[in-house]
């Protein structure tokens, strides 16, 4: 059976006393669990060297929730992803919506992001999803098909490197409003399927995963966990309370 994943995306809801705090107390609760699954944590940028101390000799991986397209340069304010390198990070978030609404980020942006994040050997976590205007409209699909071409445009991947897409609809982040568990897992199949389509991706489908994001909670993640074409969850609010996030991951991780 594959490895299913969850993520924790703690956004900038935590200062770092608080995220290193939650890392520890997380990295003591699934001491004793035997679960197959991989867990990430994405604190904040300035959190992640005190988290990663925090996490050393446990299975929970590191993420970053961004990088810049560059490694290096004249770029103030950004992010390198040889600095993530440097820090231990294993995976990056790529194209949350709250960059694509905040920051403008295009397709473009973050198919070049996730090409220089996996020439550092960091998995990237690709993210696209419809508005609300586009759900109404049912327009899913056809916004999900070019976000999809569009983010992985020019990628290819190597023996032994992952890929993570996440589909996250932006009305259900952060609303309570998740999508039911059922259209989720036939989305996510209608993503592979179209990956599949994509000539230089189609030979290595088997290592990409396909997840679910968007007002995941402790109630509604026992039926994700049902569906096999759901591989994995990105988790926001119900990630930053020990109690609810290792509920999460027991539940759809056992
Ligand atoms: P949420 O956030 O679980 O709070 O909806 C998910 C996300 O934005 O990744």
């Amino acid at each position: 059976m594959r490895t299913k994943i969850v993520i924790a995306n703690w956004k900038m809801k935590l200062e770092i006393p608080e995220s290193v705090q939650l890392a520890k107390k997380l990295k003591l609760a699934f001491l004793k669990k035997l679960w197959q699954g991989q867990v990430i944590l994405c604190p904040d940028f300035l959190s992640l060297p005190t988290c990663g101390q925090a996490l050393l000799k446990s299975k929970i991986k590191l993420g970053a929730q961004n990088c810049f397209w560059q490694d290096k340069g004249s770029y103030t304010g950004e992010v390198s992803i040889n600095n993530l390198r440097n820090l231990k990070v294993e995976y990056v978030i790529l194209g949350h919506s709250e960059r694509r609404r905040y920051f403008k980020e295009s397709n473009l942006q973050v198919a070049s992001k996730a090409k220089l994040v996996l020439t550092n050997n960091i998995t990237p976590i690709v993210c696209i999803g419809e508005s609300l205007s586009d759900y109404r409209n049912k327009k899913t699909l056809f916004t999900l098909k070019k976000q999809l071409k569009g983010s992985l445009q020019g990628i290819k991947l190597k023996t032994k490197e992952k890929l993570i897409i996440a589909y996250e609809p932006v009305w259900a982040i952060g609303s309570g409003k998740s999508l039911e568990a059922k259209q989720v897992a036939k989305i996510l199949k209608f993503l592979k399927e179209e990956t599949k389509k994509i000539p230089a991706l189609s030979k290595m489908i088997s290592s990409i995963f396909f997840i679910y994001g968007g007002s995941v909670n402790s109630q509604n993640v026992q039926n994700m966990a049902t569906f096999k074409d759901i591989q994995g969850l990105l988790v926001g609010s119900d990630s930053l309370q020990v109690k609810s996030f290792t509920k999460i991951c027991q539940d759809f991780l056992s």
